[in-house]
């Protein structure tokens, strides 16, 4: 497709519409919010522009599902208000078990909503809204903001967790380039208790969307975590999320970690936090992330929608080569839609074309450089490979399809378990994204993708073994 391809108001790209990957119907999206399991049900609100395809206006848009796959829509879940506190901006929320908030009816615990408030000239501040009924309908708490503003620009995105060993509400939120730490027995006094980041991680750009949970590994180790999107400076440009691994002992969260962990490679993963909710029932941390990078995400050429989400992925706590990493697989939801398909023998192969898929591909590392190549009848082919020089491996999307503002590009991600002598790499297609999980989701590269038609082709370069699953909703 031409780079000079413009989008005319009546312009349909249904085409590019994924197949299980969560899309508003129509307008802006950006950053996931809000996200509570409760009484069996996803809640997924996001940055929802109701009245156009840019960033503007804030609202939470709001969506629910059973099993992470189908998603049903509904109306607004909160409002903006221009003319008051203004714009909605994101946050997390949680339910309220022992209704600490005074917010519940008493029939069931309320669902208590944390996000910013972004007024016209631009004065960001905390505010709560709640839900009495599940999550259908959300009210705003009469007394906001819960926390002013205390000079800061960016001071945003709070995300609490309830923090059971000491009794308390714990909020992470954005200021500048620093994560605040806020405590709380009813989640709408907060007392400030500490502030991490400087010295720490990546200062290219400004801080948001901070996420702070507990993991175990599969020894019995237990760290906690922080996911921080930063934007600009991501290690392929624009926007990304890092994180740390620490201890957090009811105030202070510490870190020995010297570089940085990033938590996906790839230009298009941002401002990804986790559900709140699934710990009632597991230990499963459940993260969803905007598919986009703020480098071009005003300018993709989707319509009537413009972003999505990306799968919805388990984070695990891992130990490997004498260091902790988080490790980011599809959740299990989606790999429970695999049906195995056969691809045509020989060199060409071709691709399911009704139903998103994903091909793993495998291959020992001796090989060298390698090469798998997904392409369409226009000549348009999204390339991965190998880099033995730098154990590394490589997304190149730059003769892809639409390559517009900057956008086609190569995004690399080193890996990590240098002495793992097979690469063994699962690719996820579904339409217009693509999600490669290598080393079992220690390095992953999260990318979307415009071709002017479905890639229909799979080319291989040397011995490799490759297998491919259609992912279909029932
Ligand atoms: C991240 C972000 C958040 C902010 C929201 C506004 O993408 O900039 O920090 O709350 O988007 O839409």
């Amino acid at each position: 497709m031409s780079d000079d391809m413009t989008i005319s108001d009546n312009f349909m790209t249904d085409e590019w519409r994924p197949f299980i990957h969560f899309t508003p119907e129509k307008n802006w999206l950006n950053d996931p919010n809000g996200m509570v399991y409760f009484a069996g049900v996803y809640h997924l609100f996001y940055q929802y522009n109701p009245d156009g395809d840019k960033h503007a206006n804030m609202h939470w848009g709001h969506a629910t599902s059973t099993d992470l796959v189908q998603w049903q829509h509904h109306d607004i879940g909160i409002y903006a208000a221009p003319e008051g506190l203004g714009y909605i901006f994101s946050g997390g929320a949680v339910v309220d078990v022992n209704n600490t908030s005074g917010l519940g009816n008493g029939n069931q615990p309320p669902l208590v909503a944390t996000f910013t408030h972004h007024s016209e000239d631009a004065v960001q501040v905390q505010s709560l809204a709640f839900s009495q009924d599940a999550g259908k309908t959300w009210q705003e708490y009469e007394n906001n903001p819960v926390i002013a503003n205390p000079g800061i620009k960016d001071f945003r995105d709070p995300k609490v967790i309830w923090d059971d060993e000491r009794n308390q509400w714990v909020m992470a939120l954005a200021a500048g380039q620093v994560i605040q730490f806020f405590v709380s027995r009813n989640l709408i006094d907060w007392q400030l208790v500490s502030e991490f980041g400087e010295g720490y991680g990546e200062h290219g750009g400004v801080w948001e969307c901070p996420d702070l949970f507990p993991l175990t590994t599969a020894n019995g180790i237990t760290k906690w975590a922080l996911l921080v999107s930063i934007h600009p400076g991501g290690p392929n440009k624009g926007s990304a999320t890092q994180y740390f691994l620490g201890d957090f002992d009811g105030t202070h969260f510490v870190s020995s970690q010297t570089e940085t962990k990033w938590l996906d490679y790839g230009p298009d993963n941002y401002a990804g936090v986790t559900w709140d909710g699934l710990q009632a029932t597991s230990n499963k941390r459940i993260f969803i992330a905007w598919m986009s990078n703020w480098l071009y995400a005003n300018d993709l050429p989707t319509h009537p929608w413009r972003g999505g989400m990306t799968l919805p992925r388990e984070l695990t706590l891992v130990e490997t080569d004498n260091d902790f990493f988080l490790s980011n697989l599809p959740s299990e939801d989606i790999l429970a839609l695999r049906t195995q398909y056969i691809l045509d023998v020989g060199q060409v192969k071709s691709l399911p074309q009704s139903s998103a898929y994903e091909v793993i591909w495998k291959f020992d590392k001796s090989i060298g450089n390698n090469t798998i190549t997904f392409a369409n009848n226009a000549d348009e082919k999204l390339v991965i490979n190998y880099i033995a020089e730098g154990n590394a491996i490589e997304i190149d999307r730059t003769q892809s399809g639409w390559i517009d503002k900057g956008f086609g590009q190569i995004a690399v991600a080193p890996l990590k378990l240098i002495d793992e002598s097979e690469i063994a790499l699962s690719i996820i297609i579904d339409r217009s994204t693509a999600e490669i999980f290598c080393e079992n989701g220690l390095s992953t590269l999260t990318s979307n993708i415009f071709p002017s038609m479905p890639y229909c082709k799979l080319m291989v370069k040397s011995n490799c073994t490759v297998k491919c699953f259609e992912l279909k909703a029932q």
